[in-house]
């Protein structure tokens, strides 16, 4: 018989690798991939092409206003890597820039964009066979995930992996910028009135500051085995 399909929810702390073990768990499992984070750097990056957002201004009733204009959408690129469209336009490269980080969490507090993304975001998981990663998947997008995973790591190590990652895509950044965004998000996200980054009674937690990759798999894989004997 045919396994069940599951609804897996990775939350957890900023650059902690939830999407690269969402990732590799989607393509094990042959489930749908969704980074959430995704479609609010869409919304934000709509949002600063407008001029409703910078680092130390947000123009919240505007940015309701235009939430209308904004279509999101994930497409797979040649490699099978998921890639975001804002109204069309391939805009995965821009979405990872430090200036969208930087100003990310001021539009990811407005309740209604929350609502307009959480709807969407509902839609994607609506059949099952969804790891879908983010800040509030397992307490407000899918309150009934049969699997959830809370992530964290040394801040350091965090800092570390993110600005290697930006580097080696050409982003000129420092460490000490990575460092200071990630805080700056962490702060912002677990204390927003709006659904902030908690870890739900259920979720199970997984610290991968001294693990790599292929061992957060093996890890969640066994995770995945003993749900599905419930
Ligand atoms: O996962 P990420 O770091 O790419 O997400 C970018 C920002 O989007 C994050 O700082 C907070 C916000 N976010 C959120 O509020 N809720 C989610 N489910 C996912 C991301």
């Amino acid at each position: 018989s045919r396994d069940k399909e599951l609804t897996i929810a990775i939350d957890g702390w900023t650059a902690c690798g939830k999407s690269t073990l969402a990732k590799a768990l989607a393509k094990e499992l042959n489930y749908v991939f969704v980074d959430s984070g995704a479609m609010y750097r869409g919304a934000t990056l709509h949002a600063m092409r407008k001029n409703l957002v910078s680092r130390n201004h947000v123009d919240i009733n505007r940015i309701i206003a235009s939430l209308p204009e904004i279509k999101i959408a994930f497409k797979n690129n040649a490699k099978g890597k998921a890639e975001l469209y804002l109204n069309g336009e391939n805009v995965e490269k821009e979405i990872r820039s430090i200036e969208v980080s930087n100003s990310v969490s001021s539009v990811a507090k407005i309740k209604e964009v929350r609502l307009f993304l959480v709807k969407q975001q509902r839609i994607m998981g609506i059949n099952g066979g969804v790891v879908m990663d983010g800040r509030d998947i397992g307490s407000i997008v899918f309150p009934l995930a049969e699997l959830k995973l809370f992530m964290t790591a040394d801040p350091d190590i965090r800092a570390q992996r993110r600005f290697d990652e930006l580097t080696s895509k050409g982003e000129k950044v420092t460490l000490e910028e990575v460092k200071e965004n990630l805080k700056l998000r962490d702060e912002m996200d677990s204390t927003r009135e709006e659904s902030p980054l908690t870890q739900v009674e259920d979720a199970i937690v997984l610290d991968n500051s001294n693990l790599t990759p292929k061992e957060q798999l093996t890890k969640v894989l066994e995770l995945v085995k003993k749900v599905r004997k419930k």
